[in-house]
């Protein structure tokens, strides 16, 4: 672990970098954006964020992926949040929708924000800053935030074919972050995201019933691991739910991921992909044998991808546009 004052020298250091950095030459993020029109607003996140994980531990994980949703697509502008409205049926209704969830989280921060402060703080700042949190909440490194995002007034069901398969192998991978000005070292720092979470059969079905022409099970993965997920998925699953957990600390944030990863025992051909390019992989191993690497990277990179802006207002209400 980083003593006190190297974490804060550490945390200061990346704040700078963050300042420095502006992918779309939209509006420029800071990190005292609020301090004079809504001081309070990121005790009201948190607020929203502790009470509800305290109900139900998914929470956190929901919110992590709500904000990578939200600035894969149109950038970090809320889209994710809108509901649909007459003929437009919304991103959050999209296919890949399965396991986004807990946006009533949003909605309570917003609420208490808008009795504070009204018309001021937008929806995506929120989302933002609901994901840092969540990742803190379940024991992972604190960063400092920039904000000024805005919300964006479209949000189209079929953008979501724009957000990376976990099918995908290295190439694709590497092509949707670049598009998104996000590096290879980006990549595996994020997907390191799943150390939280649970994923459905049908988003890993695909490595355990027949796989290719000459495999019926993904070769590269640990036997054991896969029988495990093979019980869990039968060829026609027809449990609902049924799924597995990103990594067996699911509800902590930690390196166990990398690790796993190593071992064969990643759910995604997109977690496994990172093993298959040699600067990637290594990284992987880098982050599996240094939790405080990981750390680093995954701050450095969450603030780069929560710099992807994109919206024009501030709704009042995060799911419909003003
Ligand atoms: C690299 C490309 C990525 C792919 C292909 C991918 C794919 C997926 C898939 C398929 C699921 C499971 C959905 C389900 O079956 O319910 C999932 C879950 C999750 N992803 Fe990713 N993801 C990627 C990157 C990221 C990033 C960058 C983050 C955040 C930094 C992230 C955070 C999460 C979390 C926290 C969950 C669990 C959600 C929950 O339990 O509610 N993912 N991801
Ligand atoms: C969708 O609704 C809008 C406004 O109600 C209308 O102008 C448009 O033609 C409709 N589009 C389709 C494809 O139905
Ligand atoms: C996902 O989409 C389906 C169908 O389009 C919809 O019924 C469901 O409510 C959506 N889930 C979430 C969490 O919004
Ligand atoms: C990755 O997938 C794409 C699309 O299916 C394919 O064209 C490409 O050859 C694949 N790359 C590798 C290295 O397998």
């Amino acid at each position: 672990m980083l003593a006190m004052g190297e974490m804060v020298a550490f945390v200061a250091s990346l704040a700078i970098f963050s300042l420095l950095i502006s992918f779309d030459g939209g509006n420029a993020l800071s990190l005292d954006y609020y301090t004079e029109t809504c001081p309070k607003v990121e005790e009201a996140v948190t607020a929203a964020v502790k009470k509800a994980t305290a109900n139900d531990r998914t929470v956190p994980a929901a919110l992590l992926r709500m904000h990578f949703h939200d600035c894969f697509i149109r950038g970090c502008d809320g889209s994710v949040l809108l509901k649909s409205v007459g003929n437009n049926t919304a991103e959050k209704d999209g296919p890949p929708n399965i396991s986004l969830h807990a946006f009533y989280v949003i909605d309570n921060a917003k609420k208490a924000i808008e009795s504070m402060c009204p018309g001021v703080v937008s929806c995506a700042d929120i989302v933002a800053l609901a994901a840092r949190d969540a990742v803190v909440i379940s024991g992972g490194p604190t960063w400092e935030v920039p904000k000024g995002r805005l919300d964006g007034r479209v949000s189209k069901a079929i953008d979501t074919r724009l957000l990376p398969s976990p099918a995908f192998n290295f190439s694709q991978l590497q092509q949707s972050f670049s598009q998104r000005g996000l590096s290879t070292e980006d990549l595996v720092a994020l997907s390191g995201g799943h150390t939280l979470g649970f994923a459905h059969c049908s988003s890993f079905i695909n490595r355990v019933n027949n796989f290719d022409s000459t495999h019926n099970v993904d070769p590269t993965l640990n036997p054991s691991f896969a029988a495990s997920l093979r019980k869990t998925c039968p060829a026609h699953n027809k449990v609902k739910n049924a799924g597995a957990t990103l990594d067996s600390t699911t509800a902590t944030f930690d390196n166990a991921y990398y690790k796993l990863l190593t071992q064969g025992k990643g759910l995604f051909s997109s977690d496994q992909a990172l093993l298959t390019n040699p600067k990637t992989k290594n990284l992987v191993d880098k982050f599996a044998t240094s939790r405080e690497a990981f750390d680093e990277a995954f701050v450095k990179s969450m603030i780069k991808m929560s710099s992807l802006t994109g919206g024009q207002e501030v709704r009042l209400d995060c799911k419909v546009v003003r």
